[in-house]
């Protein structure tokens, strides 16, 4: 069976038992805690909590799923094996409150078995240790005895919302491959293949953790198309079903690079990419720096990269495009409707990366002959990095193929000299601003303060290195004004961003606020003319605030988190927080363990869960030492200081931005810890929707 064949047996088939058959919805999600549609209940999720109406009682569809950015990412998998895609297909039929458990459960053997034709005795079925009903229907419709686990077996999207416990079905792809059942040590050896997931969904998590009960018992069910066409066409590895053999044949031309043994990663990776990409840009999402449209940017030009090892040059997936039409395009017609935007931006992309790529490769064939000891110096991987945009590990996968390695040591050196001399350049306007002392002293009572918004007078205008009375619209412009919300860039966490508006228009969008001794600077461009004495209203942008003060308090969670995990020695030595990530810096000796790297990340989202409160207080130093309040190491402090509590397990000296109770967090999830000097280790860790 093709991919077409399964797509049309299945909804054939729910459509006979009662289903409403609905088109695949977006991948863009209408769920803030979401980046993707991760999965086929994400459109539901109103339905299954009772908090929409259910326009049928039985659903079923196919979803697109992209899995890659936050709890579902399977980005870095892609390649390395068969199974894992950042975008693929769930099958999936619903219960609102209609039928439960053994129906459903009925339903899918008959599917499994019947319909599709899978031999009953290679499937295992497994079902939550508390659920002994799901388990006596297996027996009863299927004479299995169901394999029972935990964490396995209960399901959820996020950390809050719909959940409850499941029953998966697994198939035996064959005793010539390694692997046990599920819930054996070697479960993952990719002998068994999880088929299908029946979820019952019965509760709805809250931020404290605690299970309440749906006002329906639901189902909500999903099953990966890729594994079942695999299973179907009898091949272990899903990019040699159907599908993907016709878009690796269109790469190969495409490419005129056949695949082998040693290429078919790349082969891989670009098949797959091609899809996340071209459905993803196809449903609205534009390649840019931030939150989604960075995740496709990234896998964009992770397949330019891999068109590159193939020795390719130049458009890539804009090419390959209509080859994804022809596969996939009757059952999505979005794609061909919007066939000449997505080519358009995909080839703008590819474009800027191939300049990029070209000219920075000319300069490394300038300095490639210099060298004799097969090292990269350091400056020149910084040139790449700061003129020609490559990052550092495009630099390192270019000289891999060489057998040649970079000297990160000298490339952390430049950039951290680049850094300082960006500092000086701040400092530049920075001593224009220390002369403007009667200024100081007036805002000097202005603290950032907890609301959206506030009225302000303009009580000075910085504009090409001179303090002006009157700028128009187009310069661009540092401001200061009597108070403030903006918090301004310091102690490691990044400045608010924002507008100033007056009588409800904006007069200037403010990109960053910065801080000179008590003063903090609006830097920005005026869309409206201004002078001083103007009446203005201060918006920040609230949800960058909001993603810069969960950062902000997850990373006193994070040190709190490490002393506890490794010990109490261990101090901060650097940090910076920015919307949604944090960067840490301390000092300890040696390379974190994977084991204690879990260990941190589990206690801090254990924290994250218990939803504890977090709050401020203003007092003397001292009182603040008699605390136990942690202080940053060589920081000096003023006699009043802000200590930032998070339940029980941290506080600390802080004059940064937070969040009122750690559930505000979402999650937190490690990404790299690694050496920057010596005895200095460095975290990055994000959080919220970039940790899901
Ligand atoms: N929502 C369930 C899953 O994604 C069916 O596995």
């Amino acid at each position: 069976m093709t991919y077409n064949d399964i797509r049309k047996v299945y909804l054939d088939y729910f459509k006979s038992h009662g289903h409403t058959i609905v088109p695949s919805a977006s991948l863009i999600p209408n769920d803030p805690t979401l980046l993707f549609t991760v999965a086929g209940m994400v459109p539901w999720k109103g339905i299954l909590q009772g908090t929409e109406p259910a326009f049928a009682t039985r659903v079923a569809d196919v979803q697109k799923c992209i899995r890659a950015g936050g709890k579902h990412n399977d980005l870095d998998e892609v390649g390395f094996d068969g199974r894992h895609h950042t975008f693929f297909e769930m099958l999936g039929n619903w219960s609102f409150g209609d039928y439960f458990k053994e129906e459903a459960i009925k339903m899918s053997w008959d599917v499994l078995t019947n319909v599709i034709g899978l031999d009953p005795k290679r499937i295992v079925v497994t079902t939550h240790i508390s659920d002994d009903e799901a388990t006596e229907i297996w027996k009863k419709v299927a004479g299995k005895d169901a394999i029972r686990l935990d964490k396995d077996n209960w399901w959820s999207a996020g950390d809050t919302g719909p959940c409850g416990p499941c029953t998966e079905m697994h198939y035996d792809m064959g005793d010539h491959l390694f692997g046990d059942v599920p819930g054996s040590p070697d479960e993952d050896g990719g002998r068994y293949v999880e088929i299908w997931n029946n979820v019952f969904m019965q509760y709805d998590r809250d931020a404290n953790g605690n299970l309440n009960p749906l006002p329906m018992q639901n189902v909500d069910t999903g099953a990966g198309l890729e594994r079942w066409a695999a299973v179907l066409q009898g091949v272990t590895d899903n990019y040699d079903t159907d599908l993907f053999r016709h878009l690796i044949a269109a790469t190969e031309d495409v490419t005129g690079v056949k695949r082998t043994d040693a290429n078919v990663s790349s082969f891989k990776v670009i098949t797959d990419h091609l899809r996340a990409v071209g459905f993803a840009i196809a449903d609205g999402v534009i390649p840019s720096n931030t939150d989604r449209g960075y995740v496709i940017r990234r896998i964009l030009r992770r397949a330019m990269r891999h068109g590159q090892m193939l020795g390719h040059r130049g458009a890539l997936l804009s090419k390959l495009y209509p080859a994804l039409i022809a596969e996939m395009g009757m059952a999505y017609p979005e794609l061909a409707a919007n066939q000449q935007r997505v080519v358009e931006i995909i080839q703008n992309e590819e474009n800027a990366f191939a300049d990029m790529l070209q000219n920075g490769m000319k300069l490394l064939d300038t300095e490639l002959p210099k060298i004799n000891n097969g090292v990269l110096p350091g400056d020149v991987a910084f040139k790449l990095f700061d003129t020609y945009g490559f990052p550092l590990d495009l630099t390192q996968m270019i000289l891999r193929d060489k057998k040649m390695d970079v000297d990160v040591a000298g490339f952390e050196k430049c950039m951290t000299e680049q850094r300082e001399r960006s500092r000086a350049d701040t400092k530049g306007t920075r001593t224009l601003w220390e002369t403007q002392t009667g200024l100081q002293a007036t805002a000097d009572k202005s603290k950032y303060a907890p609301v959206a918004d506030m009225q302000s007078t303009v009580l000075a205008i910085l504009r090409d290195g001179e303090f002006v009375q009157t700028a128009a619209a187009g310069d661009m412009v540092e401001v200061a004004l009597d108070k403030t919300n903006f918090y301004g860039t310091q102690g490691g966490q990044v400045g608010d961003s924002g507008e100033l508006t007056c009588d409800g228009k904006t007069v200037m969008t403010v990109s960053e606020a910065a801080r000179v001794g008590t003063v903090v600077i609006h830097k920005g461009t005026l869309t409206a003319d201004i002078k001083t004495g103007d009446v203005v209203c201060s918006l920040i942008n609230t949800a960058t605030r909001q993603q810069t003060a969960r950062a902000h308090t997850a990373t006193h969670l994070l040190q709190a988190a490490l002393r506890s995990v490794l010990n109490q020695d261990v101090e901060q030595r650097g940090s910076k927080v920015s919307p949604d990530s944090v960067r840490f810096d301390f000092s300890f000796g040696r390379a974190m363990t994977a084991d204690e790297k879990q260990a941190v990340e589990d206690l801090v989202n254990s924290w994250i869960a218990a939803d504890m409160p977090v709050t401020h207080e203003e007092m003397n130093i001292e009182q603040a030492k008699t605390r136990g309040a942690m202080a940053l190491f060589g920081e000096k402090y003023g006699d009043v200081v802000r200590v930032i509590t998070a339940g029980e397990v941290s506080c600390e000296l802080c004059g940064g931005t937070h969040i009122n109770h750690t559930g505000q967090i979402i999650r937190a999830r490690i990404n790299k810890e690694k050496s920057i000097s010596s005895g200095i280790r460095r975290i990055t860790m994000s959080v919220g929707t970039l940790a899901q």
